[in-house]
């Protein structure tokens, strides 16, 4: 069976990018093959991560822009890399909906946070982490969702509860989140390619 060609698509560190391609590279039997990375932030994190495995990389800028402009570079690059599907990985903009229209099913997305809870605009990184505290609650996790054109919104696939403990901060928070989010993320994208590659 051909792997499944998967556009990352991320805004920052790149961690979970790097979670996913190490996956990949670590499993000869891995159902999809990281083929390109986009990023709409020339400085992420996540281009050096592209450098270091090789892997192409493209930079799209969505601030002032149409989003018909946007639309059209990015599926021209999703053609160009016979992209089949989208894997969003701390990806800050909003996916135009004519591109989760042609994805429908095939777009996901990791979320922080054990969706509807703590979603939506604005929450992302440390934001989330400081509402979790704020809000007293014992227990949180980590999300994998569908995409939608709403932020954070799509058909839940995936989720594992994290241990809020006492003295937790918004760092050990987040340390014990990404730990989480780079042994499921790519057992996630794992079952949803192998699923995906039967049907093709
Ligand atoms: C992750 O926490 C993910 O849940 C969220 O954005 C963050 C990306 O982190 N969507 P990184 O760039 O992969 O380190």
């Amino acid at each position: 069976m051909s792997k499944v060609r998967v556009a990352i698509m991320a805004s920052g560190e790149g961690s979970n990018a790097r979670a996913l391609i190490l996956h990949e590279r670590t499993k000869p039997e891995c159902s999809f093959t990281i083929a390109c990375i986009i990023t709409n932030k020339r400085d992420a994190g996540v281009v050096q991560v592209a450098e270091h495995f090789g892997i192409p990389c493209f930079m799209i800028p969505f601030v002032k822009r149409d989003e018909k402009d946007i639309v059209s570079e990015l599926s021209g690059i999703l053609k160009m890399q016979n992209i089949e599907f989208i894997c969003l990985a701390g990806f800050l903009k909003k996916i135009p909906g004519a591109i989760t229209e042609v994805f429908k099913q095939k777009i996901i997305n990791i979320h922080p946070s054990l969706l509807p809870a703590f979603g939506g605009h604005g929450m992302f990184g440390r934001n989330v982490f400081d509402a979790v505290l704020k809000a007293g609650v014992r227990v949180t996790g980590v999300t994998v969702h569908r995409v939608s054109e709403e932020y954070d919104e799509g058909a839940g696939i995936f989720r594992e509860e994290i241990s809020v403990d006492d003295d937790e901060t918004v760092e050990s928070l987040s340390r014990k989140t990404k730990e989480v989010e780079h042994r499921i993320y790519p057992e996630v994208l794992e079952a949803e390619c192998a699923r995906f590659g039967q049907k093709s």
